[in-house]
């Protein structure tokens, strides 16, 4: 069974990140999000609460996981049996850190491979740090996020 893995910080998962894991589902059988910590991001959202939002907006999707992880992503793919990692890419803009990424978890993890994606164009300008700004001025984000997390983002600014 093919298995990939879709590292990130998901603070919050966006409609662009979706977008991503429904196209990786045409390719893997299994998807696992798997939820970086990041404390140097400082996210709004606990690792638990990213979790849930995930787990909450693929509930009945079997093929689709999510998992909350710290340290380094080459061990993960390793205790998770995956040796495939999804990327995300929007614009040329994300090419060098992303290449950059690839090669380094390549120079650790000879076996695992990235694979990019690239969303819809209209989520190509999509960041997380957006969505945030934009829902803590009380600004429509609709069409960027799913339901759940409108009202978690609401919730947390109280918009
Ligand atoms: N739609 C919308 N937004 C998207 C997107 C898409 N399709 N793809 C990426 N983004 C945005 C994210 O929202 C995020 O925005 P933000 O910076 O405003 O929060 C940004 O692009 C990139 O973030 P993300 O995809 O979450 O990745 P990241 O850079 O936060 O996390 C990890 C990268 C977690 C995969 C990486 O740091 C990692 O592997 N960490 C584990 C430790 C490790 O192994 N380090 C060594 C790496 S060589």
């Amino acid at each position: 069974m093919a298995k990939a893995l879709y590292p990130g910080t998901f603070d919050p998962i966006t409609l662009g990140h979706i977008d991503i894991i429904e196209r990786a589902l045409h390719l893997f059988d299994e998807v696992t999000i798997a939820i970086a910590t990041s404390a140097s991001k400082k996210p709004i959202f606990t690792l638990e609460e990213r979790i849930e939002q995930v787990e909450r907006i693929f509930e009945g999707n079997k093929n689709v996981k999510a998992i909350g992880f710290t340290g380094l992503v080459v061990d993960l793919a390793k205790e998770q049996e995956s040796n495939i990692l999804i990327r995300g890419l929007r614009a040329v803009s994300d090419f060098e850190y992303e290449f950059q990424l690839a090669n380094m978890n390549r120079a650790m993890s000879p076996d695992l491979e990235s694979i990019f994606l690239t969303p819809k164009a209209k989520f190509s300008f999509l960041s997380s740090t957006l969505v945030r700004e934009i829902a803590s001025m009380g600004g429509e984000i609709d069409s960027f996020v799913d339901p759940i997390v409108k009202e978690a983002l609401q919730k947390r600014f109280k918009t």
